[in-house]
């Protein structure tokens, strides 16, 4: 979106609908802000009123932030379990035989509906005890890793909520990740255990997890040692009923642990600053980063984020739509709602098969009141056809969220007018792995939106616009979006690397935390995000670090260079582009292209597989050898190249360069 348009579109206000804010726990701007300047103002007095009304303990803190520099440790002194807030706290109340998961598989084809299955808090809490002691029974003890790579099944919260239970820290990878990124992982974090299945279904066809593992288990790095050494068992779920390899000694069969344990399972005593889990995230280096949040301070966040973002009621039956190998998958399918004790729904399959009509159908079938989806998602169903929505009654939705990247306005107003009905306001949700829960967003009570904009920040969190030197920008000024202070969910570094947490995220500003995104701010306060500004692409709502991709392709045979860039498109946000110079005496062919791109889906996954490959016969490089990306990215836009391009080492590689993309 370029400035005029969104100047335009800023004169669009939606103020909350009316009978909306009446009950809503924040009605209006004005109690927003008393609270927002309380929590800013006297923000130890704030976040302990919100942990005790909140959270329940086992012991009380004793301090509410001990604020080290960039360090933050949260409610020092207590002691909780996030199982017990998310499950046994609503077992003696109404809460107690209420769905907590709603969960529906992918269905095999338009006349074969999908397998169906709902857990009770009380179900729920049943399945946690048992596989907890599952976890124990398997060697599994407080302050030890288990990775979990799982479809979309209610097993997967089970698994995570079980480690939970028992003091483990658990880091969830998404299924379509590659055994090359399992192993990546495993390594990382040294993980014990890991919990899997025989396969998940996705359009259709059986994902290999369990395959995955067994290949990532057999993988070594340069000096001859199995990356996976730390793992001693490996927990195989039954989903897919498909043939898979058991290692006696090492795999075990969930269904069968089950039969040697029994549902009593009392949960630790976990210290407030205690890991809750690993999530691994990319960065601008070709290593993934692990994300590790703690225990009280991240709980706190997604509860509350969840109960005022989505101004949950009693009745909700609440849709997220993000895969647990996400970070919005933990704090929004997972952790905020069921210490919510909301209804969460889990959806295996993809959004368009058998029909591209498949989220409209569960929403219809369950009732779904708050639904939350990524802008990525919403162009695709724009594409689709409102014929698709039309088909269903969406009645019963009155809230609606977008999280991952910025929504064009175009997006918003489809998502608003044709999902909504007109009578749903829309949240805008701006946060990151590293900031555990939601941190700018309108409250869909009390703020006026405007299409296209996150809007303000929520309770306690204080963002601001920057310029180089880290001063603030004004209105309307483009700068680097930080965060001043610290908050409880936010991250608490990077698993074994300290040095690189502060590196990454406290050297770019003095005093600031750095997101890495571009925002501005308009007069009335609204943040507005442009996207990253680091080497970190955003594909189809998913964060993609381009070194990452890069290493994944020079680690193949013909390649000698690689230059990876995001180029903008109307589905994904951005697509990726590869820049390839092959090796002497290899041929650029559109198989070769074919197989690069194969290359990295093996490498990461589909996800980060290049949209395009273009070979060059050199990369345009500055006299000190470095990449020049803005070319890069000019010529893959199509765009004219301007700017200076003084420094270029070689003028000659830019008109060769642009030649290239016809082999
Ligand atoms: C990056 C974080 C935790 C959310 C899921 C992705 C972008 C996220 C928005 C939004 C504009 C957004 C940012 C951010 N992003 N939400 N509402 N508007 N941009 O989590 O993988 O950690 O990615 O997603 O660029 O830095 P993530």
């Amino acid at each position: 979106m370029n400035a005029i348009e969104s100047v335009l579109h800023e004169e669009r206000l939606f103020p909350p609908p009316k009978e909306f804010s009446a009950q809503a726990h924040i009605k209006s701007l004005a109690q927003y802000k008393r609270m927002y300047r309380e929590s800013i103002e006297q923000p130890e007095r704030f976040w302990a009123k919100q942990a005790e009304n909140e959270l329940v303990w086992f012991k009380r803190w004793k301090r509410v932030l001990q604020w080290k520099e960039p360090v933050a440790r949260w409610f020092d002194g207590g002691q909780l379990n996030v199982s017990v807030n998310c499950l046994d706290r609503h077992l003696d109340t109404p809460v107690g035989n209420k769905a907590a998961i709603i969960w529906e598989g992918e269905p095999d084809s338009v006349s074969k509906p999908g397998e169906e299955r709902v857990l009770t808090y009380k179900q729920l809490h049943r399945e946690v005890c048992r596989f907890a002691n599952v976890l124990k029974r398997n060697g599994v003890r407080r302050g030890d890793r288990v990775l979990i790579y799982l479809p979309m099944v209610p097993e997967a919260a089970v698994a995570m909520l079980a480690c939970a239970r028992i003091g483990a820290i658990h880091s969830v990878v998404f299924g379509g990740f590659s055994a090359h990124a399992v192993a990546d992982r495993v390594c990382d974090c040294g993980a014990k255990v890991i919990v899997t299945a025989d396969g998940g279904y996705r359009r259709g066809t059986i994902v290999q997890l369990k395959k995955n593992v067994d290949e990532a288990l057999k993988m070594t790095d340069e000096r001859g040692r199995r990356l996976g050494r730390t793992v001693e068992k490996v927990i195989v779920l039954r989903r897919a009923y498909n043939e898979i390899h058991i290692e006696e000694g090492r795999d075990v069969w969930w269904h069968r642990e089950l039969e040697y344990v029994t549902a009593d399972c009392p949960p630790e005593k976990m210290n407030s600053e205690d890991p809750l889990f690993i999530l691994y995230t990319s960065g601008s280096t070709g290593k993934p980063k692990g994300i590790f949040h703690t225990t009280a301070g991240y709980l706190l966040g997604a509860k509350m984020t969840t109960k005022y973002v989505f101004d949950l009621r009693d009745t909700d039956v609440f849709w997220c739509t993000a895969d647990v190998g996400w970070v919005t998958g933990h704090s929004y399918v997972v952790y905020g709602p069921l210490a919510n004790g909301a209804t969460t729904v889990m959806y295996e399959g993809a959004p368009n098969w058998p029909e591209p009509d498949r989220f409209w159908r569960i929403i219809e079938k369950y009732d779904v009141t708050v639904f939350y989806t990524a802008p990525t998602a919403i162009r695709a169903f724009m594409k689709w056809g409102e014929e698709w929505p039309r088909k269903h009654d969406l009645s019963t939705l009155r809230l609606l969220g977008s999280v991952g990247e910025p929504i064009n306005p175009e997006a918003w107003m489809w998502y608003y007018e044709v999902i909504g009905g007109k009578r749903c306001p829309i949240v805008d949700t701006w946060w990151q792995t590293e900031t555990g829960s939601i941190m700018i967003t309108p409250l869909p009570g009390a703020t006026p939106t405007k299409p296209g904009s996150a809007t303000l920040p929520f309770f306690g969190v204080a963002p601001e616009v920057v310029d180089d030197q880290g001063r603030p920008v004004s209105p309307n000024v483009g700068g680097k979006l930080v965060i001043r202070r610290p908050w409880p969910s936010m991250l608490r570094g990077l698993w074994g690397d300290m040095k690189r947490y502060q590196e990454v995220y406290w050297k770019e500003v003095p005093h600031a935390y750095f997101t890495g995104d571009g925002c501005r701010r308009d007069k009335d306060g609204y943040f507005w995000i442009v996207g990253r500004i680091d080497d970190v692409l955003n594909v189809a709502g998913h964060r993609i670090g381009t070194a990452e991709v890069e290493s994944a392709l020079v680690s193949h045979s013909a390649v000698a260079e690689a230059a990876v860039v995001g180029r903008p498109d109307d589905l994904k946000g951005q697509a990726l582009v590869a820049f390839v110079t092959l090796k002497s005496g290899i041929k650029p062919t559109r198989d070769l292209r074919e197989e690069l791109r194969q290359h990295v889906t093996k490498e990461i996954g589909a996800i980060a597989r290049p949209d395009e490959v273009r070979f060059a016969e050199a990369l345009p490089k500055t006299r000190s050898g470095k990449i020049m990306r803005r070319l890069l990215k000019s010529i893959a836009a199509g765009t004219e190249i301007n700017g200076d391009t003084t420094t270029l080492e070689d003028f000659s590689v830019l008109t060769r360069l642009s030649q290239a993309e016809e082999d």
